[in-house]
């Protein structure tokens, strides 16, 4: 395991704040809410007309302004990499050609300052974080001009941070577009339209546009790593009826149907059917296009599974719940990587896995032992795939430090291993406090990069 990539992740929308200085972002329209927020990420309606009230992600917990604080925070944890994402609206404020110079220059200064601690920096160019101009002019990915504005935006970035990011992620979670088709899509439906119709559409095009990373990445540097961001949510049949079999079947396909193409290279049979059905032309050159730029390595999430039955998913009853409701299933984590890599045979980097919980400040200090807890179960099953022979390249945590939650936008559901003052009103000091999860990670990782070169 020499050299693994011991880490940790975050993301620009839900971190950085400094809202004045860069142009918006998807979710920094949609309000907070335990049991509606996400239905807007899937459709913002009413939200589209920006109504005035309290909207978590303009604010983050301002990184923007923290960043070199939160460095030496997470220098001192010892983290070996770090993924965030390079908010485009901070690099291209609007519909223009030229870069913002400004935005340019805090993601170099991000970058050096990773590097002055010995961090890997990794970037994702969108994570749930598309500039709403680009929703508003084209409506996301489902119109072909943003794979073009999305390809001037990378090969800005590429060009200005390859010298020190070697690892590159082109999207976050692209299967989670299946439910949330405007928070990861950018794309807002319009009366009457047909919703998997669309959804088809942005996923040809989201496709096509990974492909064009990897291909700028490849052409600017042959030694940078493309990788694409997918949820890796198992699933297991409810009963042993085939009926449910055929259901988790079809279930695993809406996600398997993404990392298909852009590790095999070609639509898979029941992908192409799908297209068909919409009428979705897979044209000759974007598919050797895509044949031809596949990904370096799968990125995954990974925080619980699912059960499928002839009803629809839900929760496995044999599980323990998080405080919201997510099962956990450590065990299946080291299968999800099993299956994965003996469909794909490239290397996997686990770039999330955490447990989203609230946390209680006692004189000072949060002891949040069950974060232990639920972190170390899932470490041991990722090292169990390890022995099996999955080639793991590296395994980063959700969340170096407590941000805004993005099914909810709440602050009190926490992930960090560094504790943010700030409450769910948008309250607080923002003082930053090491929980007891941080020394535990701290160690574990000095433990296991003991003999690294
Ligand atoms: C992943 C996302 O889906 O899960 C993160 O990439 C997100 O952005 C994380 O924060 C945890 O989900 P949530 O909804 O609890 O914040």
């Amino acid at each position: 395991m020499s050299n693994f990539l011991w880490g940790s992740s975050i993301s620009g929308g839900q971190c950085e704040g400094g809202y004045s200085s860069r142009s918006e972002t998807v979710v920094d329209i949609i309000p907070q809410g335990r049991e509606t927020r996400f239905q807007y990420l899937d459709q913002p309606g009413e939200y589209m007309q920006r109504p005035d009230g309290f909207y978590p992600s303009q604010k983050g917990v301002e990184f923007y302004e923290n960043y070199k604080e939160d460095i030496a925070l997470y220098g001192k944890l010892g983290l070996k990499a770090l993924r965030f994402s390079v908010l485009w609206s901070r690099i291209f404020l609007d519909d223009t050609l030229e870069p913002n110079e400004e935005g340019l220059k805090f993601y170099d200064d991000v970058i050096n300052e990773l590097l002055k601690y010995n961090i890997e920096p990794i970037i994702t160019t969108i994570h749930f974080d598309m500039p709403l101009w680009v929703v508003e002019k084209y409506n996301g990915f489902y119109n072909r001009k943003t794979v073009e504005l999305y390809e001037h935006y990378v090969k800005t970035i590429v060009k200005r941070y390859h010298d020190r990011v070697k690892y590159w992620i082109s999207f976050c979670e692209i299967n989670v577009m299946n439910h949330a088709l405007y928070m990861v899509g950018g794309t807002v439906l319009k009366p009457g339209e047909d919703r998997e119709e669309v959804l088809h559409q942005c996923a040809y095009h989201k496709l096509l546009a990974n492909a064009v990373l990897v291909k700028t990445c490849h052409d600017i540097d042959k030694e940078l790593k493309v990788g694409c961001e997918v949820a890796g949510t198992p699933y297991y049949p409810l009963t042993s009826s085939p009926d449910d079999y055929e259901k988790m079947m079809e279930e695993e396909r809406k996600d398997s149907r993404y990392t298909d193409v852009m590790v095999k290279g070609h639509f898979p049979y029941y992908f192409v059917k799908e297209m068909k059905e919409y009428q979705i032309e897979l044209k000759e050159e974007d598919l050797k296009f895509m044949k031809e730029n596949t990904l370096d390595f799968i990125a995954v999430s990974y925080y619980k599974s699912s059960l499928a039955s002839t009803d629809g998913t839900r929760d496995n009853p044999m599980l323990k719940r998080t405080a919201f409701g997510w099962t956990i299933d450590p065990k299946g984590m080291r299968n999800m990587l099993n299956r994965m890599y003996e469909r794909y045979e490239v290397p996997i980097m686990i770039v999330e896995n955490g447990l989203g919980t609230y946390d209680k400040v006692e004189e000072g200090k949060i002891h949040d032992d069950y974060r232990i807890e639920y972190l170390s179960k899932h470490i041991e099953e990722m090292e169990k795939a390890i022995e099996d022979g999955v080639e793991v390249i590296g395994y980063l945590t959700w969340a170096a430090m407590d941000v805004v939650s993005t099914s909810e936008g709440m602050m009190s559901k926490r992930y960090g291993f560094i504790y943010v003052d700030r409450e769910d009103n948008g309250e607080g000091t923002l003082k930053r406090i090491e929980k007891d999860s941080f020394y535990w990670y701290q160690n574990l990782i000095q433990e296991r990069t003991k003999n690294d070169g």
